[in-house]
């Protein structure tokens, strides 16, 4: 039986019913779809309870019309989660995640004002002062993240070590539609021509030579690319098309000029 929990308090009453059970656990904004189940399915597989959070972070975004219009999905995300079936979902509110507003945030140091860190200020920040909450809330033995927003996943890793946190970060691959367009709540934004049209970003990912001539293939399919880079042996990158911001990333390895 799923069980739904909307105040951090009710929860903690809950977890503490919990102690001996190993605890999986999978952060989410909601909107979910294929990427989003996988890891609620790994995490299945590998743990007692199963952890679900639903929660539109509002200081992860820097744009507030990106926060009005990120897509919300209550009702079918509920009854995803129970067919796959998680245990508990916690579907928090802000001002109970932040009695205080915005007092206290966790500070990346200079070396993530790249990619993500550069063009979205306090994306980051908001990012690793959620999830320090709620790991700290549901004290989970594992925690999924998706290998899609893999500078999220690497932050978030260094965090975990650096705060000595006991949970284990567990990454889960990237999950493709039949195109090779990385799922995304952000994708349901785009209509279906241009749907299809987001599908080059991964494949211009994988065969260009370079970065540069990613960004020349990008812009002239009426892509705006806001950076590509080759870092952790990964090639990531960010663009938007009719407006939608889209990422992805894939291992150089994959990359044609690489194998
Ligand atoms: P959200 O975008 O809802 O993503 C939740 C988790 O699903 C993240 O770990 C993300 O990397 C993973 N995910 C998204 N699309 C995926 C795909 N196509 N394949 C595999 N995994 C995918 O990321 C966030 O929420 C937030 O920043 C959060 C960590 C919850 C903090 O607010």
């Amino acid at each position: 039986m799923i069980r739904i929990w909307n105040t951090v308090a009710d929860w903690r009453e809950r977890r503490r019913t919990l102690a001996g059970r190993s605890i999986g656990f999978v952060p989410t904004m909601g909107a979910l779809h294929r990427g989003h189940a996988s890891l609620v399915e790994r995490c299945r597989q590998e743990n007692e309870i199963v952890v679900v959070s639903i929660f539109v972070n509002p200081t992860q975004f820097n744009d507030p019309k990106d926060l009005r219009r990120y897509p919300r999905t209550l009702d079918s995300d509920l009854a995803l989660l129970e067919s796959l079936q998680a245990d508990d979902i916690l579907v928090p509110n802000s001002s109970d995640l932040y009695p205080n507003v915005d007092r206290f945030r966790v500070e990346p140091d200079d070396s993530s004002r790249t990619m993500e860190g550069a063009f979205r200020p306090g994306y980051l920040q908001g990012v690793l002062t959620v999830v320090l909450k709620l790991l700290n809330i549901v004290e989970p033995d594992r925690t999924y993240f998706g290998e899609k927003d893999y500078q999220q996943l690497k932050v978030i890793t260094d965090m975990v070590h650096e705060f000595f946190l006991s949970t284990k970060i567990v990454p889960c691959p990237t999950v493709r539609d039949n195109l090779g367009l990385a799922e995304s709540s952000r994708n349901a934004l785009l209509s279906a021509e241009y749907r299809k049209k987001a599908a080059q970003l991964f494949r211009v990912l994988k065969t260009a030579a370079d970065p540069t001539e990613a960004r020349t293939i990008l812009e002239a399919e009426g892509f705006a690319v806001e950076y590509i880079e080759e870092r952790w042996g990964r090639r990531l990158v960010a663009a938007s098309l009719e407006g939608v911001r889209l990422i992805d990333n894939i291992p150089m390895g994959t990359c044609a000029s690489h194998t």
